[in-house]
């Protein structure tokens, strides 16, 4: 009768809906080939930004740190550090001794950085750090001491030395103007100069991928590569010198901080970006650049999941069809949250009040059509990760000419650190597109601070030396 047609058309209904679901989600499965392939393009980019006749149009522009090696235990001292551009902004005084029995004591103040901050002037932005590190020496008491400071700027930097840096571009949430083009190591200075309240001895500018790198090579000497996944994406590892050809010197090895963030800006990736991820690019603050950070880094794939809920519910497919303000609003899926949704042990009533806790009514069906659409996004990002990281562990095995390779990457980042399954797809993701490579991953315990703490320590004894 007319019910049993009723029901009939319903199912229908509910089977195509969940047809198209499948459908959108299945763009964000890749398969092994085409992961194979995207490491690959890697590997080609990366020899695009080593090489001197194509360096310039490079999209991954392999920056030489002036990092010429690991820490060897004897770095030693008190030591200032900044972190500029992760979550957080923070001062800390790292006080590192060397010796038979090793040790690193750590003092560190969380500040923020309004948004107007962020995106006002360079002045406004330097004045700003300035102050902080001025609330932080009275904190300690040590506003008369003349300590030496690293300053770990975690944004694409040309470096002529190790302290001096000149920013290419901003990336993340940054756009604070007159800076792109200036020495950001001047800025600081210029900075503390203009506060005529105390002075410091700025020894290195130093990328965060590099300090988290540092940080696990002190512990563990095989650490050759730095990794971060969290607001934004990148990696840094040591280069031949004769490889990087920007660089007079054949003898050794560079730390080169990869800017692999970039990769995809000259269009290698289109084929495998959705729908949704040009149009988060698109609203960014920086269309058109950093297209793979923009697939792979906490800063984003909230953005992407809120792009594919927003086109579902206009399907009518969630949320009874109605688009409320909060899922307009750019921003809402932190990674935290993302890493909520998607842990395992939450019932599906626990996804639900998170949902509500961000403004968004949900069924029963809706939260399990949010927590798909998360997985399938963060699962990518994990992969795409894991297949530039293949790229670069097989690069450093062919430069020392080996069948097998056995090595440490240090890694940090609230996506590592915080999401239930980002870590473990990477790794699985890099063992099979690597297959001659071990790879050992070691969480960085606060990379960011002693990394720099300890590269400014050698910088120390590098400019004794040279005194001498
Ligand atoms: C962005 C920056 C890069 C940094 C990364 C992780 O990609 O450009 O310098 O290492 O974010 O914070």
């Amino acid at each position: 009768g007319k019910g049993a047609a009723m029901v009939t058309a319903v199912a229908y209904r509910l089977a195509d809906q969940s047809r198209q679901i499948a459908e959108t989600l299945s763009e964000f499965r890749l398969t092994t080939e085409q992961l194979l392939e995207v490491k690959k393009r890697m590997r080609i980019e990366i020899q695009n930004g080593l090489s001197k006749s194509t360096q310039d149009s490079a999209t991954v522009k392999m920056l030489p740190t002036f990092v010429r090696s690991t820490p060897d235990g004897t770095e030693n001292g008190d030591f200032l550090a900044l972190d500029l551009g992760g979550t957080n902004f923070r001062v800390l005084l790292v006080k590192i001794r060397s010796g038979k029995r090793r040790t690193v004591e750590m003092h560190n103040k969380i500040y923020a950085i309004p948004l107007e901050v962020m995106q006002g002037t360079g002045e406004e932005l330097f004045d700003h750090i300035v102050q902080c590190i001025s609330d932080f020496l009275d904190y300690m008491g040590m506003k008369n001491t003349r300590l030496p400071l690293g300053f770990t700027f975690s944004f694409p930097c040309r470096q002529t030395s190790l302290d001096a840096g000149i920013l290419v571009t901003w990336t993340k949430g940054f756009k604070a103007t007159d800076c792109e083009g200036e020495d950001v190591v001047g800025l600081l200075r210029e900075g503390i100069k203009r506060r005529e309240e105390f002075d410091l001895d700025v020894v290195a500018v130093v990328n965060d991928t590099v300090g988290t790198m540092m940080t696990c090579a002190y512990e563990e000497p095989t650490c050759e590569i730095g990794l971060i996944a969290g607001t934004g994406s990148n990696a840094c590892y040591m280069e031949e010198m004769r490889n990087i050809e920007m660089i007079e010197g054949d003898e050794g090895r560079m730390c080169v901080n990869m800017e692999w963030g970039a990769f995809g800006d000259n269009g290698c990736l289109d084929d495998i970006r959705t729908e949704y991820d040009r149009s988060v690019d698109d609203f960014s603050l920086n269309p058109g650049k950093q297209r793979y950070e923009k697939m792979c880094s906490g800063m984003y794939l909230g953005e992407i999941v809120r792009n594919i809920l927003i086109d579902m519910t206009k399907k009518g497919f969630l949320f009874r069809g109605q688009i409320s303000e909060t899922l307009k609003t750019r921003g809402i899926f932190e990674t935290k949250f993302l890493s909520q949704i998607e842990s395992d042990r939450l019932a599906l009533l626990q996804v639900r009040s998170i949902l509500q806790h961000l403004g968004l009514d949900s069924t029963c069906d809706d939260s399990i059509i949010v927590k798909e659409v998360c997985g399938a996004v963060s699962h990518r990002a994990a992969q795409l990760c894991g297949a530039g990281m293949a790229a670069v562990v097989d690069k450093i095995r062919e430069n020392r000419g080996l069948d097998h390779l056995d090595i440490t990457v240090g890694v940090d980042g609230t996506l590592y650190k915080l999401h239930p399954h980002f870590s473990r797809i990477m790794h699985q993701t890099v063992n099979e597109l690597a297959p001659q490579c071990n790879v050992n991953f070691l969480l960085s315990e606060d990379g960011s601070g002693k990394g720099a703490a300890l590269i400014t320590a050698v910088g120390c004894r590098m400019r004794q030396e040279m005194n001498n």
